[in-house]
């Protein structure tokens, strides 16, 4: 009897010990899961009394001119994710020995808000890069959130400069995101301190006539963006610094953008800052959308995957994500088999290409004399989702 009576003692002490355990291991978790995101539900605003008069939407050109305000999260490895923020636009304080500027630990995104006919204000598939600035965050060793809440944040910032957001249907809010290592510390390893914040830029049409210029590109085997292994896939702010020394090469030939290859056969990879398109007769003469696949060199572009979608969705003609190199662009070209070649991107959504330089010649592609272009139904099918023209999934109200 004495015995039941002292393990019954025991075991409600024990009892009572587990319990606490358990209360601090879920106390610990809760803030262990809290510190993996910060969550919209903390967002404090604090509004600008002092915002700037709005540009004239003609005289916009892109990344110029920026909203009365920011959004600011930030983070340490002792406290997690503090709480967003958004204040009017001001200059980051930094420390000259801050991790990014000397290893450029930095990652960032590109996306555009556009004013619909029903008065609404709308992103465009701004999921995929939600998802795009994750993955080049775990790439840049930078920590984790949690994308929805990010995008809560985002929609709430251009809620609140709302004014800023262009309405001649030819204009757009672009939104930057941007992702740092700011920790004060020389050494080479991942930051302990960082920083999430974007603006946003009242930004022009890529094209101020509202006609697609072709574009000339210089394809130079000499460089190269990104190979495999590297980090090319991913938007990392040190992929595009050695980017502009080869841009310069481009424009002192008069030519508009560099056509990146990679390889001793000379695989086509990216034009610029934006992915590539061919239109072409295959060997049995069939129609073929061809794009380089996502081997790890090409950046997972958002306007690049809608193209896809699209021309899978209308089910017209072949569509392949496949490498193309150099030589079989040489070859279509001679037996007229290369129809269209055009580039893609955010900024300028498609553009037709008419020229590549390489090795010496020039390549001229018949992009804009069919009469019948494809590049321009491309266009018209995903500008008309991003201003709301027709309804689409894609096109995500801000509220
Ligand atoms: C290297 C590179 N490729 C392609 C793209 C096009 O991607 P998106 O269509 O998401 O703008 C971009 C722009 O973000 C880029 O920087």
């Amino acid at each position: 009897m004495e015995f039941f009576i002292k393990a019954t003692i025991l075991s409600s002490r024990e009892l009572f010990n587990n319990r606490l355990l358990l209360r601090s291991a879920l106390k610990n978790t809760e803030r262990m899961i809290s510190s993996q995101s910060f969550k919209y539900d903390d967002l404090a605003v604090n509004q600008s009394v002092n915002l700037q008069p709005l540009p004239d939407p003609s005289t916009l050109f892109f990344g110029k001119v920026f909203s009365d305000h920011m959004l600011k999260i930030e983070w340490t490895e002792s406290d997690g994710w503090g709480k967003p923020q958004i204040t009017p636009l001001h200059y980051l304080l930094m420390h000259p020995g801050s991790k990014v500027l000397h290893y450029a630990q930095a990652v960032f995104e590109g996306m555009k808000a556009f004013k619909r006919p029903d008065s609404k204000v709308a992103l465009f598939r701004p999921d995929l890069n939600m998802k795009r600035l994750l993955a080049s965050a775990e790439r840049a060793s930078l920590p984790s959130f949690d994308c929805e809440e990010l995008l809560k944040c985002i929609k709430k910032l251009i809620s609140v400069d709302l004014r800023c957001v262009p309405d001649d249907g030819k204009s757009s809010l672009y939104v930057r995101p941007t992702y740092i290592g700011s920790e004060n510390s020389l050494g080479v390893s991942p930051a302990k301190t960082a920083l999430l914040y974007v603006v946003t830029c009242p930004s022009g049409p890529y094209f101020k006539t509202g006609l697609t210029q072709p574009v000339s590109l210089l394809a130079d085997p000499n460089y190269v963006r990104a190979c495999p292994g590297g980090a090319g896939a991913y938007k990392l702010a040190a992929n595009y610094a050695p980017s502009l020394y080869v841009q310069k090469l481009a424009q002192d030939q008069g030519l508009h953008q560099v056509l990146w290859l990679y390889g001793k056969d000379h695989q086509v990879c990216e034009a610029g800052a934006m992915n590539v398109f061919f239109l072409l007769k295959n060997e049995s003469g069939q129609l073929e959308l061809v794009t380089p696949p996502l081997d790890g060199t090409i950046l997972p572009g958002v306007t690049r995957q809608s193209i896809l979608d699209l021309a899978r969705s209308w089910k017209e003609f072949e569509v392949s994500e496949r490498n193309i190199v150099m030589q079989e662009l040489i070859n279509l070209n001679k037996e007229n088999r290369l129809l269209e070649m055009f580039i893609c991107g955010t900024a300028c959504t498609l553009c037709p290409v008419n020229l590549i330089r390489f090795e010496g010649n020039d390549i001229k592609i018949p992009t804009m004399e069919s009469g019948n272009e494809m590049y321009l139904r491309f266009m018209k099918a995903i500008t008309d989702i991003q201003y709301g023209r027709i309804q689409s999934d894609w096109s995500v109200p801000i509220e």
